[in-house]
């Protein structure tokens, strides 16, 4: 941890250098990915009555702000990881799926903060439907 952050701030200090490699941008983008599969995780057990219902409407905006930062971690055209190529053939397709992930997200945070768990339990099938994207758009079919 203590390393990874020393580095981040070297890399801070050199933003303006080419950006990193090919590789990198694969890493980087699968580090918001699994980001966004963790808070769903934990939406998913706070839903089940096994972590903290005030945590709810948290798990929602960062899932939210994860499909925000995959828009700009997807801007650099390099297939690899589960990523197939179709993304940057149909990209005003992907970029729309992912704003709508990011506004459903959002409404669903205001909504449990609004209404409470069972008003989001009720709607957080059709908003956070990740299968349908994974399957048009990686290696991940079926989840
Ligand atoms: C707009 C399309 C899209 C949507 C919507 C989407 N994903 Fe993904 N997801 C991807 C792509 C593309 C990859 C493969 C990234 C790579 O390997 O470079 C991926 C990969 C992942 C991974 C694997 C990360 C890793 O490297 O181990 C997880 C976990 C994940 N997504 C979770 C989710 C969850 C949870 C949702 C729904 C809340 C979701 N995704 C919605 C496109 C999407």
């Amino acid at each position: 941890m203590g390393a990874a952050l020393a580095s981040a701030a070297l890399f801070a200090a050199d933003a303006r250098a080419a950006p990193g490699t090919d590789a990198d941008a694969v890493t980087y983008r699968r580090h918001v990915m699994k980001t966004r599969g963790e808070q769903a995780a934990a939406l998913g057990m706070v839903l089940q009555q096994k972590g903290p219902a005030e945590n709810a409407a948290i798990h929602a905006r960062t899932i939210a702000l994860t499909a925000k930062a995959a828009l700009k971690a997807f801007e650099a055209q390099v297939p690899g990881g589960e990523a197939k190529a179709e993304i940057w053939r149909n990209w005003p397709d992907f970029t729309k799926r992912l704003k709508t992930l990011s506004d459903g997200a959002d409404d669903l945070a205001a909504i449990a903060e609004r209404e409470g768990l069972s008003a989001m339990q009720a709607k957080v099938m059709s908003v956070l439907s990740c299968k349908s994207c994974h399957d048009a758009y990686t290696l991940r079919q079926g989840r």
